[in-house]
Parts: C-alpha cells; sequence; structure tokens
C-alpha cells in the first residue's frame, strides 16, 4: 500500500482502535483490521455486469464472522488489492494462494491449500480459475466450497474441558479456539450421500452440458468413459441409487466409487476417469471398492454394473431381454383375447345368449346339441 493507501490505512487504523478494543475481548473473533468492512459492510453495495447480473459486495460482518475462513485476513485471500481505493479485479481469488499472515503451526510455514490444489489440478476437474470453453464447465473450488459457517453450538466450548488446558496455558481465548478448531473436525463434517449425488449429478446429469462433452472428444479424437453419457440417470437406475433416494445412508454414493477412501479428505480431489489405471473404477481395482462394503465381493461381484442403463448401446442384455419379454407378453395377451372370441362367437352361433340374470351366465340350450354336461 502507498500513497493513497498508506493514508486511508492511518485513517482506518484510528478508527479501528475503538472496535479492536472491543473486539479483544471476545477473544478470537473475526476483525476487520484491513479496514474493507469500512465500504464493504453497506448492504447496497454491488453492480451489474456487463451481461446482466447482479453481484453483490455486502459483506456481512456478523455473518463472515463465524465462518471457517474468519481468521483469515481478507487481503490473504483477495491479495490482489494492493492499494485504496482499489482496483477493477480480473482473477479474483485463487485458493493456492499462500496467506500471509497466518502460518501452520505443523510445518511453520505461511498456511495454503496448495496440496489440495495440486492434486485437484492433476484430476479430471482440473482447471485454472479463469476458465474458457469446456473447461469452464469443470467445478473450481468454489463451485463444491461455498465459505461454511461454524457450528454456532461450538462457540461456548464445555468447561470442564477447557478449564484442564487452561491450567497450562492460561489464556482462555487461545484453548477455547483451539478446542473448536479440533472438535470440529474430530466429528463427522462429510457430505450426506444425497448431498454428494445431488452436487455430481448438477453437472453429469445436464444433458447439454454432457452433449458438448461428448461433441468435442468425438470431434477431438479424445476417450470419455462409456458410462459418462448416462452417469447420473443410470445410477438412479442402479440399487444403490434408489436406495439412496429413499434415505438409506449405508449404500454407495459416487465418491465412495470415484474416491479412494484412504485419505478420504485428499482423495475426494483426485477423482480419475476409470481409463486411468490409479483410479479406483479402473477394471484391476474395482473390486476393493466394493468389499468395502460387500465383504465377499470378488472380480465377478465387482462386475455387476453400478451405472446400468435400459438402451441398446449401455446395456444390450437388458435391452434384448426386454424386447423378447415384450413379445412374449404381446402374444400371450393377442393369444387369451383370440380364445375368448372364439369361444364366444361359437356359442353365439349355437344361439346360447349371454345374459345377466341372477349374476351372469350363458342361457338357453345348444341348438347344435352341444350342451356341455359336468
Ligand atoms: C473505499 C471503499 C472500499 C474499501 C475500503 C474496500 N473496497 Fe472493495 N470495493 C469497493 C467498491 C466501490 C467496489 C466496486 C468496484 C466496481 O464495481 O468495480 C468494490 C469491490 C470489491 C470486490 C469485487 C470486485 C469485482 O469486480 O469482483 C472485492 C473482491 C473487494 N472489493 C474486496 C475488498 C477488500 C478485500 C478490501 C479490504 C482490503 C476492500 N475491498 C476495501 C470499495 C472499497
Ligand atoms: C478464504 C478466502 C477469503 C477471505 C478470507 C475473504 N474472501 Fe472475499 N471472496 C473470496 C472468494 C473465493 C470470492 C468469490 C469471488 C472470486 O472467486 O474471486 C470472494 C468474493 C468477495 C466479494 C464479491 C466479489 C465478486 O466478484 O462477487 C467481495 C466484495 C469480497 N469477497 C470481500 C471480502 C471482504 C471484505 C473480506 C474480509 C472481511 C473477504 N472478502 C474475505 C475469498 C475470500
Ligand atoms: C500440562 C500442561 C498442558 C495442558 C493441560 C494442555 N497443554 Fe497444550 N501444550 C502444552 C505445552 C507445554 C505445549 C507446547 C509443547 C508441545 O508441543 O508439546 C502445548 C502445545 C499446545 C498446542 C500447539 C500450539 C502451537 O502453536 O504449536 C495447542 C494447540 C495446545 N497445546 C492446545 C491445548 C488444548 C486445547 C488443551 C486442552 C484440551 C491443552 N493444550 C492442554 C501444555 C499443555
Ligand atoms: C467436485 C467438488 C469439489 C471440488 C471441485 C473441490 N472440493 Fe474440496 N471437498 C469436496 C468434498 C466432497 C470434501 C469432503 C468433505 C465434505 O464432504 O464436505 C472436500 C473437502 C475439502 C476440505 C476439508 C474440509 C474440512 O472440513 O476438513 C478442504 C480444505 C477442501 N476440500 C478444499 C478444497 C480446495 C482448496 C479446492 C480447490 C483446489 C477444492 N476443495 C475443490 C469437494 C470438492
Ligand atoms: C461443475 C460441474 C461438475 C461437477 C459438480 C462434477 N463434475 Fe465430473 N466432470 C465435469 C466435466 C466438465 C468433466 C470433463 C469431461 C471432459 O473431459 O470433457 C467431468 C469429468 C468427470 C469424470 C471423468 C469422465 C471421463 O470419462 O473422462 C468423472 C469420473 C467425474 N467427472 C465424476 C464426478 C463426480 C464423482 C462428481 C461429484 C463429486 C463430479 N464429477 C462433479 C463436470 C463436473
Ligand atoms: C458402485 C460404484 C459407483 C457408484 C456409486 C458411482 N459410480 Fe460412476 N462409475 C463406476 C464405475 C466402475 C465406472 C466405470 C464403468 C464402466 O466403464 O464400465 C463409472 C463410470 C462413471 C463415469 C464415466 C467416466 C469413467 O470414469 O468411466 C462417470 C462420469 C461417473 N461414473 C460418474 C458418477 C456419478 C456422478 C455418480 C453418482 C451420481 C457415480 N458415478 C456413482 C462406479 C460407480
Ligand atoms: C459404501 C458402501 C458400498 C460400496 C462401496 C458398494 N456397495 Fe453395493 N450396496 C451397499 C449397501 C448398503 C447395499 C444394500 C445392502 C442390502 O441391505 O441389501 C448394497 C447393495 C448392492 C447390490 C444389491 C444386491 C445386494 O447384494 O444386496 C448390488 C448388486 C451391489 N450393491 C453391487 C455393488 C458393487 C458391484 C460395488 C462395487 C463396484 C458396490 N456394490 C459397492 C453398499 C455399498
Amino acid at each position: 500500500m502507498k500513497g493513497t493507501g498508506t493514508a486511508f490505512r492511518r485513517v482506518v487504523a484510528v478508527l479501528l482502535v475503538g472496535i479492536g478494543l472491543g473486539a479483544a475481548a471476545g477473544a478470537r473473533a473475526f476483525e476487520d483490521d484491513e479496514g474493507c468492512l469500512l465500504c464493504h459492510k453497506y448492504p447496497k453495495m454491488g453492480r451489474v455486469t456487463e451481461d446482466g447480473a447482479r453481484r453483490s459486495y455486502y459483506v456481512m460482518p456478523h455473518v463472515f464472522g463465524k465462518t471457517v475462513h474468519r481468521n483469515v485476513p481478507c487481503r490473504d485471500c483477495h491479495s490482489y488489492i494492493k492499494e485504496l481505493p482499489h482496483r477493477e479485479v480480473k482473477e479474483g481469488v485463487r485458493c493456492d494462494s499462500r496467506c500471509h499472515s497466518i502460518k501452520n503451526p505443523a510445518t511453520g510455514k505461511n498456511f495454503s491449500h496448495q496440496p489440495i490444489y495440486e492434486v485437484y489440478r492433476r484430476s479430471t476437474h482440473g482447471r485454472p480459475k479463469l476458465a474458457t470453453g469446456l473447461d469452464a464447465d469443470k467445478p473450481y473450488c468454489v463451485t463444491c466450497h461455498t465459505n461454511p459457517i461454524y457450528n454456532p453450538d461450538e462457540d461456548q466450548p464445555p468447561r470442564h474441558i477447557t478449564d484442564r488446558c487452561v491450567v497450562c496455558h492460561e489464556d482462555r481465548g487461545f484453548v477455547e479456539a483451539w478446542y473448536n478448531h479440533t472438535s470440529r473436525r474430530i466429528r463427522e463434517v462429510r457430505r450426506g450421500s444425497a448431498e454428494i449425488v445431488s452436487l455430481c449429478s448438477s453437472c453429469h446429469g445436464d444433458e447439454k452440458l454432457i452433449q458438448r462433452h461428448l461433441e468435442a472428444a468425438r470431434r477431438d479424437g479424445r476417450e470419455l468413459g462409456r458410462k459418462f453419457e448416462i452417469a447420473a440417470e443410470s445410477y438412479q437406475e442402479s440399487f444403490h441409487g434408489k436406495v439412496t433416494r429413499y434415505g438409506f445412508t449405508k449404500a454407495a454414493n459416487c465418491l465412495d466409487c470415484h474416491a479412494d477412501q484412504e485419505n478420504y479428505y485428499l482423495s475426494v480431489h483426485e477423482i480419475l476417469p476409470s481409463r486411468d489405471p490409479q483410479a479406483p473404477t479402473y477394471p484391476d481395482n474395482r473390486h476393493r471398492i466394493c468389499q468395502r462394503c460387500h465383504k465377499y465381493a470378488d472380480e465377478s461381484y465387482a462386475a455387476i454394473d453400478p451405472h446400468p442403463g435400459d438402451d441398446k448401446v449401455h446395456n444390450p442384455f437388458r435391452y434384448y431381454a426386454e424386447e423378447v419379454y415384450n413379445w412374449i407378453g404381446n402374444i400371450v395377451i393377442v393369444g387369451l383375447v383370440g380364445l375368448a372370441l372364439f369361444e364366444t362367437i361359437g356359442r353365439w352361433r349355437d344361439g346360447v345368449v349371454w345374459r345377466l340374470r341372477h349374476g351372469s351366465s350363458w342361457w338357453r340350450r345348444s341348438r347344435r346339441n352341444r350342451d356341455r354336461i359336468i
């Protein structure tokens, strides 16, 4: 920050002394010590972009203060803002940037999501922040992650635990912050199966997106998985999909099969196509996925199709079986109706009529002496 920036900062600093002192008592609450909220706290702030979309630049301090990133100063992420008032934004926030002010206590280095970012860039979904064309269809970090809100219940950790930490660490703020940090991770915070299915299906069930990629792949001679076209809809047809739809949580969801379960939180970012030998869905690795839940699964069990389509291309056996059964069904119905017609016409020619009297039945004797004696 130079020139106007420095002057601006001094003013902001003066303004913040009062606020800062008040906030310090509440331990590690969010502090706007870069003065961004000076402008961004106004609800009306925003603009209409060239393509007509409304963008809001309003940051709600009480909401931001409860998110996972509340201890990260705005400019650690918005690092392109070097002076105030700031210039127009081009690339925006990249999730592999290094925090200037937060250190990773384990490594002593400035904190960054780089390890996840590198895995993600190698994955089938990897793309730069500013992507064009087909790459723009792939999910970036913020497609799957907004800035999640901490559970407010965790704001007051149980005293019987923290009292014990305070004995040594003396500072209750420090202890509570670390307690919250850890306890949130000890509890299971994974998305449920239904959430994952709807996240993946938001793209893999989007017909226009799929057609775009199929056409481009055909044009460039690039390979796509043979289930690419029907991935989301066929999952719904599978046993796993059906029970998941009705609220069962133990059946396989997309990530149970497409992500390695070892080191899950990293592996979910490394989704690879099934033709890649590293992928858990690669034919030779497949039985290991199933074994996790189906104890006795072997290679032949793993050959059961997790994406069963019903059309000729994706599932010829089911397609032809259905065709055959349809024909058998039709022939049987035609035969039955035909038989009933024959019988009716024959009796009618005999002069036997069908009446509704004391229930319903055939009446009168046969003219041709063909009464059936039972
Ligand atoms: C002096 C008032 C002011 C201060 C202080 C301020 N901003 Fe802004 N900010 C604005 C205005 C005005 C816009 C809208 C600019 C536009 O429409 O081009 C904006 C827009 C933005 C945008 C969106 C830009 C885009 O085009 O997507 C980001 C991100 C942003 N500010 C971050 C910050 C951060 C981080 C800080 C603190 C370091 C900060 N701002 C401090 C006035 C301010
Ligand atoms: C953990 C990183 C992170 C922190 C901390 C953070 N932001 Fe952001 N902010 C983002 C991301 C990511 C976006 C989405 C736009 C993008 O991709 O560039 C965003 C969007 C915005 C926007 C809207 C821009 C637009 O183009 O729609 C504003 C304004 C903004 N942030 C201001 C702030 C202010 C003020 C703070 C501090 C109170 C702050 N941000 C803290 C990551 C962060
Ligand atoms: C008997 C004293 C004692 C108790 C009780 C204690 N700690 Fe510690 N803690 C230490 C010492 C000494 C260190 C630094 C040396 C080390 O790493 O072992 C430390 C390190 C830490 C660190 C690492 C800080 C850093 O930046 O490297 C955290 C976090 C921490 N303690 C949290 C807690 C929490 C939370 C509790 C309560 C559940 C707790 N401690 C209970 C003595 C204690
Ligand atoms: C296709 C969706 C997707 C994309 C893209 C994605 N993630 Fe994730 N991420 C997940 C899922 C799913 C989890 C597992 C936790 C859960 O279920 O929410 C996760 C977990 C995480 C966690 C651990 C969260 C915690 O609470 O412990 C971090 C950190 C993370 N992702 C960062 C990133 C970053 C950085 C990027 C971009 C390089 C990224 N993610 C891209 C889906 C995604
Ligand atoms: C934002 C949209 C989006 C989301 C969300 C998304 N994907 Fe994708 N996915 C794509 C695109 C686009 C491709 C690339 C197709 C190509 O290479 O042309 C792709 C590729 C794939 C491939 C490899 C396809 C192939 O044959 O090469 C798999 C497997 C995959 N995704 C699984 C998943 C799973 C599982 C999830 C949920 C965790 C998910 N995707 C979420 C858009 C998305
Ligand atoms: C029971 C395990 C399992 C589940 C659950 C599952 N898949 Fe698959 N998926 C596979 C296997 C195995 C293949 C490779 C099938 C083949 O080519 O015969 C595959 C193929 C794919 C493909 C084609 C690209 C490739 O890698 O061959 C996409 C895209 C895909 N799945 C997305 C999804 C989505 C989205 C979901 C959730 C709605 C999901 N899958 C659920 C096992 C699973
Ligand atoms: C996350 C756990 C999980 C994984 C991984 C998983 N399944 Fe399942 N699967 C289930 C559950 C739970 C059921 C329902 C079992 C029941 O109660 O009948 C089920 C049911 C089935 C069924 C219906 C018939 C039966 O045996 O109950 C088939 C077929 C099946 N799975 C095949 C597979 C195949 C093939 C794979 C590997 C590609 C696989 N599953 C991976 C959890 C899983």
